[in-house]
């Protein structure tokens, strides 16, 4: 289980395609043999070591967009800004659902989403919880 795993990187850039869906996502340098099982996670992730914010995970080759890479990509909720080059950390606290290939970018976009809004209810309920209070 995910449970408050804890996982830290450099942001990268990917291919850029998840700003065309309205969802831009950092991807984090991690050693993919520190990557949870694949598929989309509640978690909370910290940018330079600054204040707690909530945010969507997901690990996974992204076959929709036939990627390669296991890798861990993550979205942060209400934010808007460059993330590229900022050190990141990512607390997993709660898995949504397992890694999908759609048939459509507006499929998948449609799913993500759904994604956040599961994600924030996990992320209410997990606020007080010993892992991020501890973190
Ligand atoms: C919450 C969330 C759920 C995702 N779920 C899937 C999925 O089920 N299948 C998939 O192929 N990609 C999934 N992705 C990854 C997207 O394919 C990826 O973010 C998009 O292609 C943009 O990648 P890029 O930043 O490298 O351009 C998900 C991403 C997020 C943030």
């Amino acid at each position: 289980m995910a449970n408050g795993l804890r996982i830290a990187g450099a942001v990268r850039h990917g291919q850029q395609i998840g700003r065309t869906i309205g969802f831009p996502t950092a991807n984090v340098g991690a050693d993919p043999a520190v990557l949870p099982e694949d598929g989309i996670y509640a978690s909370f992730s910290r940018v330079d070591g600054g204040p707690l914010v909530r945010s969507v995970s997901y690990v996974g080759r992204r076959p929709t967009v036939d990627g390669q890479d296991r890798e861990l990509e993550v979205f942060i909720l209400d934010f808007n800004g460059d993330l590229y080059d900022r050190h990141l950390e990512t607390i997993l606290v709660a898995r949504v659902r397992g890694d999908r290939k759609f048939a459509s970018l507006s499929e998948l976009k449609d799913q993500i989403q759904k994604d956040c809004a599961v994600a924030r209810s996990l992320l209410a309920e997990a606020w007080s919880s010993p892992e991020v209070c501890a973190a």
